[in-house]
C-alpha cells in the first residue's frame, strides 16, 4: 500500500508497532527520507495513537488519508476464549481503528480531500469457527465505516473499507497449532489461487483518489469470489 501511495504522489507515514520495521519500510520506499516518515505507533494504546498522529502532523503538516490496518490473530475456540484473549483482538483490529480515526479526524477535517479506509476481512462475511473476536471486529469495522461515513460527510471525509480474501503476505495462520497452508486457502477460492498485497492495495489507493469520489461508507469486497462460491 506505502509503495503504490507512494506511486501515485502521496508523501506517506510508515506506522506499525515495530519501530525497526517501519524504518526498514521506510527506507526501502525513499532512502533520502523526504516523502516518507516512519514512526512506531501502538494502535491499542490512546496515548501512542495520539502522540504518533502529532508527530506525522509536525513532520508533514497535514493528514489526508488514513488507512487503518494494523492487525493481529490468535484462534482460539469460544468455550475457551479468555477475556485477554478476546481483547488481544478486539483491541487492536476494532478499538485501534477507533483511536486513530478520533485522532486523526481534527487534521482530516482540514484536507481538501480526506478519506478514512479501514482493512476489514471477508471473515466478516463467513463463519471462520476460532476466529470470533476477529470477525466481530471486522464486522465493527464496517460498522464503524457506515456510521463515521455519515457522521463526517458534513466534513467532507469519505470513509470506506476494503474486506480482503486470503491474501499472501507474513500473515501466518494456525489452527489447533498447526499452519493452514497457503494450498488450503488456495482451494476455498473460486479462482483457486490467494490474493496478493499489491491486489489489494491497488484498490485501497482507488478509494482514496477522486475517481472513487462518490464511494462513501461501503466495503469493497477483493476476495476472488470466495464469498460467493456457493455450491448445491
Ligand atoms: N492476509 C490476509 O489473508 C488478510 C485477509 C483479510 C484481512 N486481512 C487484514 O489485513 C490487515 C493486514 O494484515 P497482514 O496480512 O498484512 O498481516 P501482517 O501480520 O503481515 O501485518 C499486520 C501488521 O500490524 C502490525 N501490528 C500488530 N499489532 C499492532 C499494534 N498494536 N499497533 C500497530 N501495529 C500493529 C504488525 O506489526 C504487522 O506489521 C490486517 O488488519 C488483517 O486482519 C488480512
Amino acid at each position: 500500500m506505502c509503495k503504490q501511495f507512494i506511486e501515485d504522489g502521496y508523501d506517506v507515514v510508515v506506522s506499525d508497532l515495530r519501530e525497526d520495521a517501519a524504518n526498514a519500510v521506510a527506507v526501502k520506499l525513499d532512502s533520502s527520507g523526504e516523502r516518507v516518515f516512519a514512526v512506531a505507533i501502538d494502535v491499542g494504546s490512546t496515548q501512542s495513537v495520539d502522540t504518533g498522529v502529532e508527530a506525522v502532523i509536525s513532520r508533514f503538516g497535514r493528514l489526508d488519508v488514513l488507512v487503518n490496518n494494523a492487525g493481529n490473530f490468535r484462534q482460539r475456540w469460544t468455550k475457551s476464549c479468555s477475556d485477554e484473549d478476546w481483547r488481544f483482538i478486539t483491541n487492536v483490529h476494532l478499538d485501534g481503528a477507533f483511536r486513530c480515526c478520533r485522532a486523526a479526524f481534527p487534521h482530516l477535517k482540514k484536507s481538501p480531500y480526506p478519506t478514512v479506509i479501514s482493512i476489514a476481512s471477508i471473515a466478516a462475511r463467513i463463519g471462520l469457527p476460532g476466529r470470533l473476536s476477529y470477525s466481530v471486529s471486522k464486522a465493527g469495522l464496517e460498522a464503524l465505516t457506515r456510521t463515521l461515513a455519515v457522521e463526517w460527510a458534513p466534513e467532507n471525509i469519505r470513509v470506506v473499507a476494503v474486506a480482503p480474501g486470503f491474501t499472501k503476505t507474513q500473515n501466518r495462520v494456525f489452527v489447533d497449532g498447526k499452519e493452514v497452508t497457503h494450498e488450503a486457502f488456495e482451494q476455498a477460492v473460486p479462482m483457486k489461487r490467494m490474493g496478493r498485497p499489491e491486489e489489494q492495495a491497488a484498490v485501497v489507493v482507488f478509494l482514496a483518489s477522486r475517481k472513487a469520489s462518490y464511494i462513501n461508507g461501503q466495503t469493497i469486497i477483493v476476495d476472488g469470489g470466495a464469498t460467493i462460491d456457493l455450491r448445491i
